[in-house]
């Protein structure tokens, strides 16, 4: 049994993709290519947004939006205790003051209530982590900013397909905010072979700057108008992913079914499981236990997967530590001290998630 099995999952389309790959070397069309300018398009297209600007990984994704804004230094910027560090990393290596705010109890997204306590007049931009794949209340903080000028930048790293339930329209991922960004790392729900990125907006003017930001400033060879940096979407990552988003929905629709039986058949009293929305993605799914090493040893001993995503929130990582001093953050503490990841590899079959919830159920 594997935790994810990528190999696997592109079995099928490794003849179409090995072709395009031939192809563009062929060509030699390696960067910016066509591959790349129609990814970007189809891409656009699956977010309900009007562009996308493919780059180097989804950090230098976070922080092109972020540049993009060009917000005062020090700015102060809202994002989750609890969520990848490249999240935390953009805003610092931005210039801007990160304000953390704590996740919602038993569930993976910013608290839409403790952003309202933290905003003030320095807040300029607030970072929406839809975490696991599960959408931040963004219908909810619509209300809350009502009139004020901050900005939303969502990072979609985690979340390929998904959308806001609570809104009315069910706003897809990469739609909401006023840019979004996505990491193509492999093991994302769409993963690359190698590192990608992407940024989606329906800003003229914010795509207009990325698109040079992330060529040196270039848009014109040699006509530089900006000091920007390398981060290109190359043309044989983008025409991997052309070919693997046709699958997406269908393997966020086996990773549903897979998050369907985890909650329908976890019954163990020592085990709890998070609150997520019908249209979370399930890039991971977590459950909760207060005997966090025990069961990990547990899982081990029975040959079962797991992961951690992750084992701290962001005011604890070393680097940042004094940043945030004296600070709690109650809930990003619980999930990062007593989360654990199950396997959530589209491919498997039910008779393994029998076997995964029959033998956390007998844990104690
Ligand atoms: C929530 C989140 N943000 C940002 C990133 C950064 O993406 P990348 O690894 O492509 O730089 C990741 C990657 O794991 C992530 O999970």
């Amino acid at each position: 049994m594997k935790f994810l099995d990528l190999y696997s999952q592109d079995k099928p389309i490794l003849n179409i993709i090995n072709k395009d790959i031939n192809k563009i070397i062929i060509n030699s069309d390696f960067i910016l290519g066509k591959k790349t300018r129609e990814f970007e398009q189809e891409f656009a297209r699956y977010c309900n947004s009007k562009f996308a600007i493919g780059c180097g990984n989804g950090t230098d994704a976070l922080y092109m939006a972020i540049k993009a804004l060009n917000l005062p230094q020090r700015s102060e910027v809202i994002l989750p205790a609890m969520t990848w560090c490249s999240t935390l990393f953009a805003v610092i290596q931005a210039g801007l003051k990160p304000i953390l705010v704590d996740i919602e109890k038993n569930s993976p997204t910013i608290s839409i209530d403790e952003i309202k306590k933290k905003i003030t007049k320095k807040t300029k931009l607030i970072i929406l982590v839809h975490l696991y794949g599960e959408s931040c209340k963004f219908s909810k903080l619509k209300k809350i900013l009502k009139n004020k000028n901050i900005k939303i930048i969502e990072d979609a790293a985690q979340a390929h397909g998904s959308y806001d339930v609570s809104s009315k329209k069910k706003l897809k991922v990469g739609s909401m905010g006023d840019m979004a960004c996505f990491s193509f790392y492999p093991g994302k729900n769409l993963g690359a072979y190698g590192d990608g990125g992407a940024i989606v907006t329906n800003n003229k003017k914010y795509y207009d700057f990325i698109v040079k930001f992330r060529n040196m400033g270039s848009k014109i060879k040699h006509e530089h108008e900006l000091i920007g940096i390398n981060s290109r979407l190359d043309s044989i990552q983008a025409s991997i992913l052309l070919n693997k988003l046709k699958y997406l929905d269908y393997f966020n629709k086996k990773r549903k079914f897979i998050a369907k039986l985890y909650n329908e058949l976890i019954t163990n009293k020592y085990v709890s499981k998070l609150n997520y929305s019908s249209s979370c993605v399930y890039h991971q799914y977590v459950v909760i236990t207060s005997k966090p090493k025990k069961f990990r040893n547990y899982l081990k001993l029975n040959k079962i997967p797991f992961g951690r995503h992750y084992p701290e929130p962001l005011n604890n990582l070393k680097v940042v530590k004094k940043m945030f001093r004296n600070k709690k953050y109650k809930n990003s503490e619980i999930l990062a001290h007593n989360g654990t990841s199950l396997p959530i590899n589209p491919l498997l079959r039910k008779k393994d998630i029998l076997k995964i919830c029959n033998i956390i159920n007998k844990f104690s």
